[in-house]
């Protein structure tokens, strides 16, 4: 819908209401003497649309003759236009009262009673309510047609006060069987100077609610009870029913036969809230071996549906569940958590093999679609002495020989890949942006300008950016890393690979193992070129 049709909608409604309230529909009416009374004609016209002259108010009775009321003729009874108020309403008030427009005509009959001198209402004016308990119970004192002369209202709950205010007192809450009673608001209201209450009654009568439940017994479904033999227990069987349920006990065993169990009554009871409880002891004196171990059947049962609990006694102090069960279960759950501890320390052992394993059967690759040219930026010491030799043939190498040839990887090598001249720290940064692994490949003299840089950019990237993740292969031992950048603590000691000479040479080595691990899955079966 609309927000202008429900707004409209609304105000119809809204109209609706407002005029449905204030008009007098029925025919037959009964009055309360000494208070403020109206006859309101509910006209498909406005009253403007109609000249007053046309509008006639007659009053007719057994013992008067027709007499039209005017405007003036009674200085208790005021007309206007289509409607009759009286200030206030007497017993020989009443009578029959037409109204004529036109051609049309309306007609009320008005009874008035006399007000109860012993009670705070009378009781033919009282109105019956009937609420469900648990639904919303509403006591609404407002009348829209006095609405604006109101000075006070009190609100009584069987002639005791429970509310007063200038405003409107209002109840609104959950019924409950203890709201059941007479709610009489009294509106004190000014005309021309004098005070006049306006009160009407309504008589509450709280109902269970009507639809009935499925009986429900309290507690799990199976109960263990633990006595002692010679002991006495009593069996407590409570269900939440309708007030006609019934609940009962099944002791008997299956010959028919019964031992030393004694069933009771039958108790209901109400709470405040309206829900019904019933309740069956089993009392079973002096506990024998034969009581134990038997199921006590409590049923609670309605024609349409029934509730099973079982009880059974267990010696005291006996685990709830038979030893060998236990035991077979103790068994198990430990078989299960070494299986799971063994499965968790090969993984951890096995990890690298594994993920390898996995990656070449899936044959994932996720190089494809980050856009960048290397698998590896290497980084190692360039200075050509004669010490460096070793480490200069590993990175310019075996390193591609390995990774590139056998295993199919792409490497950027600076002094290999990269023309000689132009901005060499522009360059490099550049290449570590379109690798996707840094190797970088330590050792004692792992110390010139220029490797330091690589090896800063790549460390930043790395570790502020986590753009590019950073290899470190030990190629001689490192005994004092101190000339390293602080964040390079930070790595995690399995990113650091140890270069073992000839131990790691073979392709199968576990260092070529560890670097492909660490490299970014490809798919390229071993040994492709
Ligand atoms: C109020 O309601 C109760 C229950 O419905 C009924 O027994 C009683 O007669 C009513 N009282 C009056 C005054 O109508
Ligand atoms: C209600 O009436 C009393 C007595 O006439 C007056 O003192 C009081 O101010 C009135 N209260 C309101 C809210 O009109
Ligand atoms: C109005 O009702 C109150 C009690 O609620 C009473 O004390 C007062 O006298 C009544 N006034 C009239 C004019 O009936
Ligand atoms: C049985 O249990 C219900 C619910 O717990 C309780 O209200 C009732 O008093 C008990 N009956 C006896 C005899 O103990």
């Amino acid at each position: 819908m609309h927000h202008r049709e429900w707004l409209l909608t609304l105000w119809v409604l809204l109209l609706i209401r407002s005029s449905e309230e204030a008009c007098t529909s029925r025919d037959f009416i009964t009055a309360l003497e000494g208070e403020p009374f109206y006859l309101k004609y509910c006209s498909s016209l406005p009253v403007h649309e109609t000249a007053p002259s046309t509008i006639r108010w007659v009053r007719s009775s057994k013992s008067h003759e027709p007499m039209e009321l005017k405007a003036g003729s009674s200085p208790r009874i005021t007309v206007h236009g289509y409607t009759l108020e009286f200030w206030p309403i007497e017993s020989d008030d009443e009578g029959n009262y037409s109204l004529k427009v036109g051609n049309d005509t309306k007609t009320w009959t008005l009874n008035v009673v006399r007000r109860n001198k012993t009670k705070c209402f009378t009781e033919e004016l009282v109105r019956s309510r009937l609420k469900e308990v648990e639904k919303v119970l509403d006591i609404d004192c407002e009348n829209s047609y006095y609405q604006h002369l109101v000075n006070q209202t009190s609100l009584y709950k069987n002639c005791e006060k429970i509310a007063e205010s200038n405003k409107n007192p209002l109840i609104r809450k959950d019924a409950e069987f203890t709201d059941q009673g007479y709610y009489t608001c009294v509106l004190s209201i000014h005309h021309n100077g004098k005070l006049f209450n306006v009160t009407h009654t309504y008589n509450v009568t709280i109902v269970k609610g009507l639809g009935a439940i499925s009986p429900a017994l309290l507690g799990p479904k199976r109960r263990y009870i633990e006595v002692e033999l010679g002991s006495e227990v009593e069996l407590n069987c409570t269900a939440l029913v309708n007030e006609d349920d019934q609940v009962y006990w099944v002791y008997q065993r299956d010959d028919g036969s019964t031992l030393n169990e004694h069933e009771g009554n039958l108790t209901k009871f109400l709470t405040s809230e309206g829900k019904w409880f019933a309740s069956r002891i089993l009392k079973i004196k002096n506990v024998i071996e034969k009581n134990l171990n038997f199921s006590y059947k409590c049923t609670a049962i309605n024609t349409a549906s029934t509730d099973i609990q079982n009880f059974i006694l267990i010696k005291q102090g006996r685990a709830d569940l038979p030893s060998h069960v236990f035991r077979r279960g103790i068994i198990t759950a430990i078989s299960v958590s070494a299986a799971v501890v063994c499965l968790t320390v090969l993984c951890v052992l096995y990890r690298v093999d594994l993920v390898l394993f996995y990656r070449n059967l899936t044959e994932r690759d996720e190089t494809l679609t980050d856009g960048k040219t290397y698998d590896a930026f290497v980084s190692y010491l360039k200075e050509c002495r004669p010490e460096n030799g070793e480490e200069h043939a590993f990175a310019v190498e075996t390193l591609p020989r390995v990774l590139e040839e056998h295993f199919g990887y792409k490497l950027c090598i600076f002094e290999r890949d990269v023309a000689p001249g132009g901005a060499v720290v522009d360059e490099i940064h550049s290449l570590i942006e379109k690798s996707r692994r840094l190797i970088i490949v330590l050792s004692k003299s792992y110390m010139s300008n220029e490797v330091r840089y690589e090896l800063e950019t790549g460390l930043h990237e790395a570790l502020v950016e986590r753009k590019i993740k950073i290899i470190l292969i030990e190629f001689t031992p490192v005994s004092d890393l101190a000339f390293l950048p602080q964040s390079l603590e930070l790595l995690k000691s399995h990113r650091v690979l140890k270069w073992k000479a000839e131990k790691s040479l073979s392709y199968n080595s576990r260092f070529w193992k560890n670097l492909l691990y660490l490299m970014p899955a490809k798919a390229v079966k071993p040994g492709r070129k």
